[in-house]
């Protein structure tokens, strides 16, 4: 049975002081808490080391934003798979709509980052989703198989198998403006149909698909309601520990 999770996404936020904070908050936050669902937090690179220890034999698992896609060597800046590995974290957050839209990520490189983190045994967090403009031209469908088609079906079934989607429209991404249940479902059971047409029913049912866009405290329950929305990946709410508790909590 597929896993619930909720995922958060710092985004660029967060001093190495700050971050250490709120991973201190969060583990007394879920202190004697029952946790019904997988929880990850996604930091820069610079705090993976430090969270990831702090949040050692606890349920919290960390993930990075980004990898590089080379292996090694002379790639200036570059952080690799195999390094975020080192840190103990275990997650990485892939396609990400900002990556996307700001570094200009195409599915090419895409498929090259997810070969790289599964490579190293990181869980790949594949985010897709459309631009406004898209959804009112009804192409959001078209446009979302695209992303999971062009950038990962020439994984294999096993591979494939390993990774976690995020459904992530851009019009709701730091907007406010969230997507409704109804909208949240329909595209998440067309994102598990279009995994069961090319690695059939099981994986498929097997595969978590996480809703981001503007999810927080007050919506939460509602969307993870829904039979083919497992989670959440957050960001705003993520960056504080009582903002994202209550997110965690909606599973309960
Ligand atoms: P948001 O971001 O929750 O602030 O809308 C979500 C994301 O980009 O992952």
């Amino acid at each position: 049975m597929r896993k619930k999770i909720v995922a958060g996404n710092w985004k660029m936020n967060k001093t190495l002081q700050e971050g250490l904070k709120f991973s201190n908050d969060l583990k007394e936050a879920l202190k004697g808490k029952t946790v019904n669902c997988e929880v990850v937090v996604g930091t820069p690179f610079i705090h993976l080391s430090e969270v990831a220890k702090n949040f050692e034999g606890t349920v919290v698992h960390v993930a990075a934003q980004n990898i590089a896609n080379k292996e090694k060597g002379a790639y200036t800046g570059e952080v690799s798979a195999a390094m975020v590995a080192s840190t103990g974290a275990n997650h990485v957050i892939l396609g990400h709509s900002e990556r996307r839209a700001y570094y200009h990520e195409t599915a090419e490189l895409l498929t090259e980052k997810v070969e790289l983190a599964l490579a190293n045994d990181l869980t790949p967090i594949f985010c897709v989703g459309e631009v406004l403009e898209e959804r009112e031209a009804g192409k959001h469908f078209d446009v979302v198989a695209a992303q999971i088609k062009d950038a990962l079906f020439e994984l294999s079934k096993e591979d494939f198998s390993k990774l976690i989607v995020a459904y992530e429209p851009v019009w709701a991404i730091g907007t406010g403006k969230t997507a409704t249940a109804d909208q949240a479902q329909e595209i998440h059971a067309f994102i598990r149909k279009t995994i069961a047409d090319k690695y059939g029913e099981e994986v498929a049912d097997n595969t978590s698909i996480l809703y981001g866009g503007s999810c927080n405290a007050g919506n939460a329950k509602e969307l993870f309601s829904n039979p083919d929305v497992d989670g959440g990946l957050i960001g705003g709410a993520s960056l504080e520990a009582d903002s994202f508790l209550p997110i965690i909590e909606a599973f309960n």
